[in-house]
């Protein structure tokens, strides 16, 4: 699914970025582009963010309690 339609980007090249590092929404531009014309998919690179970020974490806490 398209989530910035002015450069094209799809919600997996976000959740990519953000798996990459990404932590705010100026370094998802960065990595992908996403978000850097006209900002008006900024809420919802904001939530993909909340989201992808807060799966990674919970992934990790999951891990560090089975360790
Ligand atoms: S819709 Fe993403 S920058 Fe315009």
């Amino acid at each position: 699914m398209y989530v910035c339609s002015c450069r094209g980007v799809t919600d997996r090249a976000v959740k990519a970025a953000v798996a990459s590092g990404a932590r705010t929404v100026e370094e998802i531009a960065r990595e992908c582009r996403a978000g850097s014309r006209c900002g008006g998919c900024w809420p919802v690179l904001a939530e993909l963010l909340e989201q992808t970020s807060s799966d990674a974490s919970s992934r990790h806490s999951e891990a560090s309690a089975a360790a």
